[in-house]
């Protein structure tokens, strides 16, 4: 089945971009990466997602993810498309965006990743793009999927402050409570026993008495 799941490696694809033509794993080298996918060019919500995306490349850039968005349409047409991006964003109507966008006109790639909405078509009755989100580690392994229908868009926030949440997990044995966002507190893994807890976060663990009796909700200041 077409598609990738948390853990895979991430196909090593060659394809053109506007920023010329790549090989995946030449393009992530020993970043984070970031691939999200838009169901075609010149449309309404495509348009807010990038021009957001283009803006938010220096915070991409700071947690030092790659960023590279693929659409259906060829390079022609996505460097005509960003021109409109950067009018919306106010900026300069130039081709220059702060990330490549992956041509996918024949569906090739969008159907080896699993990226297609069943219930979006175009005129010809070909199904457009969803709206896919896929976060790759350094290691080049899926560590986040996001799949939301092309008719809503994404909240780019979001999806920084879920990639804050994996830099932080990966490094350290917490996982970020519901809403969590950079600075908050964390909650130690269940797997860490109780010493090993002490140890690992000398800044002092609270942990929350519960009917149970179980004690498992052990929160830690962000490390
Ligand atoms: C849009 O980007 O606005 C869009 C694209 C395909 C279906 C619905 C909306």
């Amino acid at each position: 089945m077409p598609g990738l799941l948390l853990g895979d490696e991430a196909p090593n694809f060659e394809v053109d971009t506007t920023h010329g033509r790549i090989r995946f794993h030449d393009f992530l080298g020993d970043s984070w990466g970031i691939l999200f996918s838009h169901p075609r060019d010149f449309t309404p919500v495509c348009t807010t997602e990038l021009g957001r995306a283009a803006k938010l490349a220096p915070e991409f850039k700071k947690r030092n993810v790659k960023m590279i968005a693929l659409s259906i349409d060829d390079v022609s047409d996505h460097l005509a498309w960003s021109k409109d991006i950067n009018a919306y964003n106010g900026d300069e109507p130039t081709e220059k965006l702060p990330f490549p966008i992956i041509a996918d006109a024949k569906r090739d790639l969008s159907i080896q990743l699993g990226m297609l909405d069943p219930d979006e078509r175009d005129k010809d009755g070909m199904p457009l793009t969803a709206r896919v989100v896929f976060v790759f580690g350094p290691d080049k392994k899926l560590k986040l999927s996001i799949l939301y229908p092309a008719t809503t868009g994404r909240n780019f926030d979001e999806i920084l402050r879920v990639v804050d949440s994996l830099q932080l997990t990966a490094k350290n044995k917490v996982a970020t409570p519901v809403d969590w966002k950079r600075g908050d507190r964390v909650m130690v893994i269940p797997s860490v026993p109780e010493d090993e807890a002490k140890k690992l976060f000398p800044e002092g663990i609270f942990t929350k008495e519960l009917p149970s009796g179980k004690k498992y909700l052990r929160y830690t200041p962000q490390p």
